[in-house]
């Protein structure tokens, strides 16, 4: 008879004979990873006990259990395949497309600034609402697309609304719940865009002058045929379109006095650094002297109509009170 013990080893003989190990596990790698404080699964949450900050795996120090920057790169890319270095007719920058209704149309992006779009683009103006496949359109042409969280607060959207109409005809104002209440004002232009937390004037003044008029048809003027919501149709004021120059001429208010400040500052650094330019320079200051006419006009022109439209309001009362006069006469 065998004492339990020699049978135990003989099992375990036969067993180590008849299966053998592979060179090494899975476990047995796991467990050498974890010896050499390198091994840490994605499902294993618990970081090693480690001075390292980056979860114990130290930057830097080429291990074949870990990253030797050699072995297993096809996990993040093929490098057998040209695929991703090779611009094909995919990938290939081609013009958004014009989509029917009742096809939908879905962005990826919660706020896209470019993209497929319906073919009628939306009169410029403030609106109720209006969707991004019908905005995307106006982003094309050059408009500048201000939008607004519907809890924002009011006072900044109105400062939002008078810089939108003080800038430029081509203006969408619309309210979009995919803005994030952390960021719940933006401006857009094609292909780019600022989000605020709150209304910066000057920002939004730059962002329009950088970016307005240049989408890949900005220079389309035509107003649209799409006016769902519409609730305040944008007016030409001094300018019959817009143009580079007329861009947020029309600003009266404080932003646009933040504006000034920043742009004498920055063209005043830029004629210092710039090498002696006296004519550049002087062309500037012959273009900011128009600049300041043409506001003035811009704005003593408002000035009539609002004083037109006071006295043609008197005009039409006093004509009331005589006729209600006249009345009691009879
Ligand atoms: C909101 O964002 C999603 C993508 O995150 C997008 O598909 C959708 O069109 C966006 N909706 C609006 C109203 O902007």
């Amino acid at each position: 008879m065998r004492k339990p013990l020699e049978v135990t080893l003989i099992v375990m003989a036969w067993l180590l004979c008849n299966h053998p190990t592979p060179v090494a596990t899975d476990s047995q790698i796991k467990a050498l990873r974890h010896n050499h404080r390198l091994y840490r699964s994605p499902h294993e949450n618990t970081p090693l006990t480690t001075s390292d900050p980056h979860g114990g795996v130290p930057m830097g120090i080429s291990n074949s259990l870990c990253d030797d920057a050699e072995t297993y790169l096809e996990v993040d890319w093929d490098p057998a395949s040209k695929q991703e270095y090779t611009c094909d007719s995919e990938s290939a920058l081609k013009p958004p497309l014009h989509q029917c209704l009742p096809d939908p149309i879905v962005y990826s992006e919660a706020i896209p600034t470019s993209g497929a779009h319906r073919p009628l683009w939306p009169r410029y103006g403030e609106y109720d609402y209006v969707p991004p496949q019908r905005w995307l359109h106006s982003l094309e042409h050059g408009g500048i697309v201000f939008l607004y969280h519907p809890c924002a607060d009011a006072k900044q959207v109105e400062q939002l609304r008078e810089i939108a109409k003080g800038c430029l005809y081509k203006h969408i104002i619309t309210p979009n719940k995919n803005l994030s209440l952390d960021t719940p004002y933006a401006a857009l232009a094609w292909g780019c865009k600022l989000l605020m937390s709150s209304v910066v004037p000057s920002r939004v003044v730059t962002f329009i002058k950088e970016h307005a008029l240049k989408g890949h048809e900005g220079h389309v003027n035509a107003d649209g045929q799409y006016s769902k919501a519409l609730r305040v149709p944008a007016t030409h004021q001094l300018y019959e379109e817009d143009t580079e120059a007329s861009l947020c001429h029309m600003l009266t208010s404080e932003g646009n006095n933040n504006q000034d400040s920043l742009a004498v500052h920055g063209e005043d650094g830029k004629t210092f650094s710039s090498t002696g330019e006296t004519k550049s320079s002087s062309d500037r200051y012959f273009s900011s002297v128009s600049d300041i006419v043409n506001r003035i006009a811009a704005d003593s022109a408002r000035r009539r109509s609002r004083l037109d439209e006071e006295s043609a309001k008197l005009n039409r009362n006093i004509q009331k009170l005589i006729t209600a006069f006249r009345k009691f006469q009879q």
